[in-house]
């Protein structure tokens, strides 16, 4: 890491400019040193929590002085006369005068094929560093598959507890997927269903689903992956006004099959950050409601950009295919992939069990076992 050489107070105190080593500039401003200060009137060393609000921060503030020591700037605030010390290394980690692009997606198609990223259930359960690349790759990816797990029901609970917690809802802690298939009815097909994020009528939607299966001796059955922000992407690169329509008008969607149900959520097919990020997407044509958000004029324009994206979607270049065993399950970010089932026939069982989780829990999981790595490196 760069060492830092010198600091230049500008702009009457109210910001600063700090030269590195190896020439870099970063400049930071007078109020976000101070809100951001490390000392402990300002941040509990307990459990780093901030113990002021901007009201607490004087609005006339400035910056007197600014000394470097030892790879440590010192800053004195005014009116306060408060004195705080940063270290060099944690102001270039959270520095915001260059583009801080921590980008741990990487988009994928059928291509992927083989490189699903796969472990062993007991190597997941046991060694850490083991589930720190799994959720690393899940993270990377958008969904990850363990294989070789016990064939109990209700195993799926143990994978979430790894990292997280189950999502319980009107389905239950978990629910079942089950088909039989009986000789006896040898004309009947397993429909195949097309590729969907499960529960878009749910706000906040769970973020991960889990599928776990505990047999499946079906012919066809197999589970089908579709990147929903790669196929927001080929959207954008193929027309901007369909991805435009997609992103800038809600959809609805709903759920009322069950007696005391009546979910419904208002949002955007393909849903954006301020930057203009995809940041996550909803595509299941079993739960959409009438559309009512998008206007007269743009309606069937935005049908076309819909059954575009639909037609991405259903690509077989945009998808990869794998037959779960019994004792193998997939984890999917339900914010990000799509998921189908292909047709199955023949005699036999397709037995899955499914749970929902959230994101929140496997990302601070995978957070404090990188931080743990960090500092025994
Ligand atoms: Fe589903």
């Amino acid at each position: 890491m760069p060492i830092l050489k010198t600091a230049r107070l500008t702009d009457d105190g109210k910001a600063i400019s700090l030269m590195f080593e190896n020439r870099d500039i970063l400049r930071f401003h007078g109020i976000w040193l101070r809100d951001n200060a490390r000392d402990p009137e300002t941040i509990s060393s307990l459990n780093g929590q901030k113990l002021i609000t901007l009201a607490d921060i004087p609005e006339e503030l400035f910056m007197s002085e600014a000394l470097v020591k030892n790879d440590t700037l010192s800053i004195t605030f005014m009116p306060e006369n408060k004195t705080v010390s940063y270290p060099a290394g944690w102001l270039l980690s959270n520095c915001y005068d260059q583009k801080n692009e921590e980008e741990r997606v990487e988009l994928w198609a059928s291509e992927l094929g083989d490189a699903i990223p796969t472990v062993e259930y007991s190597a997941y359960q046991k060694n850490d560093e083991i589930l720190q690349n799994w959720l690393s790759d899940f993270c990377r990816l958008g969904f990850a598959r363990l294989i070789n797990g016990p064939t109990r029901p209700q195993s799926l609970l143990n994978v979430i507890r790894r990292f997280g917690y189950v999502r319980e809802t009107n389905y239950g802690i978990w629910f079942d997927v089950r088909s039989e298939v009986k000789p006896v009815n040898l004309a009947y097909t397993g429909l195949g269903l097309q590729a969907h994020t499960d529960n878009p009528y749910r706000d906040p939607v769970p973020t991960l689903q889990l599928l776990y299966c505990l047999e499946n001796t079906v012919e066809g059955g197999e589970s089908l992956l579709v990147d929903g922000f790669m196929a927001a992407a080929r959207l954008r690169e193929n027309s901007t006004e369909a991805f435009r329509l997609l992103s800038s008008y809600n959809t609805r969607f709903a759920y009322e099959g069950e007696e005391g149900v009546a979910l419904r959520s208002k949002r955007p097919m393909i849903e954006l950050d301020p930057e203009g990020k995809v940041i996550a997407v909803r595509f299941n044509n079993r739960s959409c409601a009438p559309l009512v958000d998008i206007p007269f004029e743009e309606m069937p324009a935005y049908y076309d950009a819909y059954r575009a994206f639909g037609k991405i979607i259903d690509d077989p270049e945009m998808a990869i295919k794998f037959k779960l065993e019994a004792g193998e399950c997939f984890l999917v970010d339900n914010t990000r992939i799509l998921h189908a089932r292909t047709e199955f026939s023949g005699t036999g069982k397709r037995w899955l069990q499914g749970c929902y989780a959230d994101k929140d829990g496997l990302l601070s999981r995978l957070n404090a076992l990188e931080m743990k790595k960090g500092e025994a490196a």
